[in-house]
């Protein structure tokens, strides 16, 4: 059986992108294959022009490095890294100088509000603490498309609310295309589009 058939769409450079539809329509599993962390055995994905979907494993690792953030709905931060070497855990894999990527690290965590905790355990946080790090360690290498997969799931109204205006304003503020997977109401009201799936394949794409 096909996970994903028939789905195609274009998403514009700075773009903010709402996949929505029931469990088990295939959003997560769309959002793999937008991240390179999955291959379609059909079908092509196009990102800058680059068709990604024939490139050896190599490149398609170079390229989830430099161009794609990826923001999960349990937040993944390593207990044993404190705050600020969460952010940079991305960057440092990437091989960026490390100096450099403390600058931009204590940036971004003074964006989201959290450069007062910078040098805390990753658990010592709260849930939406730890979700607006997660954001932002996604941001580290300055990804062209951040992808996020339920990345609300796990909290409360606020915080939900909290983290869509921060991914809102950073999408605004950088002009890089986001792409999320929500069941989240409030987010949208925030989106430039909204792609409907249901049984691996677009209902509907609202704009
Ligand atoms: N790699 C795969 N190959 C084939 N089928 C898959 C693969 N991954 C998931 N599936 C199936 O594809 C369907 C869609 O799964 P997916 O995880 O993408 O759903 P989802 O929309 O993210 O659901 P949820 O809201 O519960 O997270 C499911 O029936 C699942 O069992
Ligand atoms: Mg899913």
């Amino acid at each position: 059986m096909e996970a994903l058939c028939g789905v195609n769409f274009e998403a514009k450079k700075g773009e903010f992108v709402i996949i929505a539809g029931p469990s088990g329509s295939g959003k997560s599993t769309l959002l793999n294959l937008l991240g390179l962390l999955d291959t379609p055995t059909d079908g092509r994905i196009v990102i800058d022009g680059v068709d990604v979907s024939t490139l050896r494993e190599s490149r398609r690792t170079r390229l989830r490095n430099e161009k794609i953030g990826f923001v999960f709905q349990f937040f993944n931060l390593m207990p044993e890294l404190n705050l600020i070497e969460n952010v940079m855990l991305p960057g440092l894999i990437y091989g960026t100088n490390k100096e450099k990527l403390r600058r931009e690290a204590a940036e971004l965590l003074r964006m989201i509000g959290l450069d007062g905790q910078m040098k805390q355990g990753g658990s010592q946080l709260s849930g939406g603490q730890m979700q607006r790090a997660a954001v932002a360690r996604a941001l580290i290498n300055q990804p062209s498309i951040v992808l996020a997969d339920e990345p609300t799931g796990n909290l409360d109204s606020k915080n939900t609310e909290e983290i869509i205006e921060l991914m809102r304003k950073l999408n605004k503020r950088n002009k890089q295309t986001f792409l999320i997977v929500t069941h989240a109401p409030e987010m949208f009201g925030q989106a430039d589009k909204t792609i409907f799936l249901k049984d691996g394949t677009i209902e509907r794409i609202s704009s």
